[in-house]
């Protein structure tokens, strides 16, 4: 079970991670093309961005999301290592997102569409992957890091939830 769980998890992480690789760079040399001044061109480029988009990045992004918290229950791992991993995850994320944006912005707004900036979520997308990478083979100790946090973040504070939040 756990076999299949990882088997999954890592089959769509690296469809996830090419795609995330991948997409800035179509986005850059496509978006560039003086084909897309033609109405061939153009939809060539919105099929291209948004198929990869929605049928294959984004699930490949949920099934590996969804696949890695079952394994978190699967082998009981609450580690330090896993919770930087996981807001290490939240950046690859946000540049899911951002690229999801563009893809938007290119097919519903007149040129010309900043898709330059596609450049930036490739930069910051392989160090992200490279991190988690890092985190979850090495897991490393992080407990001397956490030592430095101070005291309010490690400690439950004990207070009573402000009626005005509680909902029963
Ligand atoms: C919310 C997203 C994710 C969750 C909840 C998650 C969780 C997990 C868990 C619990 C494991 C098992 C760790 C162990 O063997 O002790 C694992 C394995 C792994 N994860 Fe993730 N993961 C996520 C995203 C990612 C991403 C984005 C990458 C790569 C960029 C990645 C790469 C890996 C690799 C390579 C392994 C296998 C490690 C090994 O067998 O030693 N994970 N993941």
């Amino acid at each position: 079970m756990i076999a299949l769980l990882k088997a999954l998890h890592i089959a769509a992480l690296a469809i996830w991670c090419a795609g995330l690789i991948l997409l800035p760079i179509v986005l850059r040399v496509y978006g560039a093309r003086r084909e897309m001044a033609t109405q061939a061109g153009f939809a060539e480029f919105r099929w291209l961005t948004h198929y990869s988009y929605t049928r294959v990045l984004s699930p490949a992004a949920v099934v590996a999301v969804v696949a890695g918290t079952a394994l978190i229950f699967a082998l009981e791992v609450f580690d330090a290592w896993l919770m930087a991993k996981l807001a290490v995850v939240t950046g690859m994320v946000l540049v899911h997102v951002w690229l999801g944006h563009l893809i938007v912005q290119a097919g519903e707004r007149r040129a010309p569409f900043r898709l330059s900036t596609a450049a930036a979520a490739l930069v910051a997308v392989v160090p992200l992957i490279g991190l988690v990478l890092w985190l979850v083979l090495a897991k490393p100790d992080l407990q001397p890091l956490l030592a430095l946090l101070p005291e309010v973040l490690t400690e439950p504070r004990g207070n009573a939830i402000p009626a005005r939040l509680n909902p029963l």
